[in-house]
């Protein structure tokens, strides 16, 4: 079976560069939706910005799996930091991933936990998390690349009590707004996700100015894209 890579960012500054990198044969709207079909190298890839948020993730994949055949799908896009372990600039690698907002513990289900999966979260094929590890800090060898737990949720996270909230309940190194639902579509279809997500606040009070207003996600961006389209070929 031909690898096809889907490839799925929020906002157009977390999927430009990689586009830039490809070579788009096609392109087309669904449910709003833009897909890039092309090829980065050898490898054949479906690029697509789904928007913000778990809903519009969820489509996204499902219809990267399901329409375009993608064999694995990468989440890829900036985050807030949750764990004091992690800095601005560092990149998560999701060796799992969890929505910290799904709650349905006052019906018995634990908190995080999506009822009838029996999961609370979703864990990545550890040989996929441990190849784009090696790949991205050999690509960046600046930059900091850790593996760990990715929280998402419907919010942008930019206060101290709802970061240590997400802490105390869930732990995780970064928080975002969609890996966990990729993570939650491709576990349910058996396709290897991965989310890799560069640091870009500290998910507290100075967050919305310390995505707005740095240069980080400009300078960051290119070679982060630069990181991804090493490990295409290799996942
Ligand atoms: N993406 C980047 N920073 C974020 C934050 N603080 N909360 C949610 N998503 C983010």
């Amino acid at each position: 079976m031909e690898k096809i890579i889907g490839i799925i960012g929020a906002m157009d500054t977390e999927v430009e560069q990689i586009l830039a990198q490809a070579e788009i044969t096609a392109t087309e709207t669904v449910a709003e939706m833009v897909f890039r079909k092309g090829r980065i190298g050898g490898t054949e890839i479906v690029v697509a910005r789904c928007g913000m948020g778990k809903v519009n993730a969820a489509m996204c994949a499902q219809l990267l799996i399901s329409r375009y055949n993608a064999t694995h799908v990468i989440n890829t896009g900036f985050a807030g930091a949750l764990s004091a372990e992690v800095g601005i600039g560092d990149i998560v690698v999701s060796s799992e991933a969890v929505q910290h907002d799904f709650d349905v513990s006052p019906i018995g289900f634990r908190k995080g936990e999506i009822p009838f999966t029996g999961l609370v979260v979703f864990p990545a094929d550890k040989a996929t998390v441990d190849t784009a590890c090696k790949v991205i800090a050999e690509a960046l060898p600046d930059v900091r690349v850790l593996p760990g737990r990715v929280c998402s949720g419907d919010q942008f996270i930019s206060d101290r009590a709802a970061k240590e909230r997400i802490c105390a309940e869930f732990g995780g190194l970064c928080c975002e707004m969609e890996g966990a639902a990729v993570a939650q579509v491709c576990h349910l279809n058996h396709v290897p996700f991965l989310v890799l997500r560069a640091v870009s606040d500290s998910a507290d009070d100075t967050a919305g100015e310390e995505f707005n207003f740095n240069i980080f996600q400009n300078s960051v961006a290119a070679e982060f894209a630069s990181a991804i389209v090493k490990l295409i070929p290799v996942l």
